[in-house]
């Protein structure tokens, strides 16, 4: 046993039992049971919250507002779009694919300028930036891509590692704790993940580190691009959990692209449904599932 060892064991053993219990027990990321008591507990919370800010008298800054925009490829895509997120709320964008779902994220990161209207962040409007002051306001910004997007020939330290190389003067060892405190965030073991390449992760630990990257730079705005696409209901009740997790501890501000209406439900504090190029309905779940429009209750089918 190693000097280190026999410390820890020893500060063990004048632990609390529980205490000491907690840290004997194994990881149970993926106990189906724990996950969804915490989804619910999320979930009730989440509830009172909105409900306490209703009663306000403050208003809640918008963070994000898209405002009448209209852009066309070689055919009209969206046609006068509005919406706006607020501090901390969780913006589902739900539509069928093709609808201009990762369009409205690319306009919200300035990768494309709307043809009419305008996108603002943080009340300042972003759709005449010039290219250096829009890098200043993507860094607001943490983007998790579609299939999680890793790069393959790197490990899970320096795919998350690589926005603070890239962005910040960080030296290696504010580099090694910011990863690290990451990769805990969304409950990945720094030791046993670092060093692995993203082919030998399953495709939940996969979004998870794409994730870890989207926050490394501790951004006040998170964009999500289908999180949940091609995952099992578990760990797509996982990643859920996280998106949720996020907003309650860091109060940052989402915008979860995805045409997973279940999981839409489970972290949304508002849906906006795309359709016909236009937002078709914008509001919380319970009036989305409330709704009689011909058109939601199709698109919701079933749920
Ligand atoms: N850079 C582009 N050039 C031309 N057409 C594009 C471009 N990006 C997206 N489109 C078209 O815009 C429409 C919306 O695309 P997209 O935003 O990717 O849809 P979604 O994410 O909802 O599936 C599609 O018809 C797509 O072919
Ligand atoms: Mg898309």
């Amino acid at each position: 046993m190693t000097d280190e060892e026999d410390r820890r064991k020893q500060q063990g053993e004048r632990r609390h039992p529980s205490d000491k219990d907690e840290t004997a027990m194994p990881r149970r990321a993926h106990d189906s049971s724990r996950v969804r008591a915490a989804i619910r507990t999320e979930l009730e919370e989440v509830a009172e919250e909105s409900l306490g800010t209703q009663t306000e008298t403050r208003p809640v800054p918008r963070v994000i507002s898209v405002e009448n925009v209209t852009l066309s490829f070689e055919e009209t895509v969206l046609e006068n779009v509005s919406f706006a997120a607020r501090s901390g709320e969780t913006i589902c964008i739900v539509g069928e694919s093709g609808t201009g779902k990762s369009t409205i994220l690319k306009l919200l990161l300035r990768l494309l300028i709307p043809d009419q209207g305008r996108v603002a962040i943080d009340g300042e409007d972003i759709t005449h930036l010039t290219f250096d002051d829009a890098l200043k306001v993507r860094q607001k910004m943490g983007m998790v891509f579609q299939g999680a997007a890793l790069f393959d020939s790197m490990t899970v330290y320096e795919n998350v590692a690589y926005p603070l190389r890239e962005h910040t003067d960080l030296q290696e060892d504010e580099i090694e704790a910011r990863v690290r405190e990451k990769l805990e965030f969304v409950d990945l073991e720094p030791h046993k993940v670092m060093e692995q390449l993203p082919s030998e992760l399953s495709g939940g630990m996969k979004k998870r580190v794409g994730i870890a990257r989207g926050l490394a730079n501790n951004p006040e705005i998170m964009l999500y691009d289908e999180p949940t696409s091609g995952l099992d209901p578990l760990t797509t009740a996982t990643i859920t959990y996280l998106i949720l997790k996020l907003q309650r501890e860091l109060g940052v501000t989402s915008i979860v692209v995805s045409h997973d209406i279940r999981s839409s439900f489970r972290m949304a504090s508002k849906i906006a449904l795309l359709a016909n190029k236009r937002i078709g309905f914008f509001g919380t779940p319970e009036e989305m599932t409330g709704s009689d429009d011909p058109y939601i209750r199709e698109f919701l089918g079933g749920f």
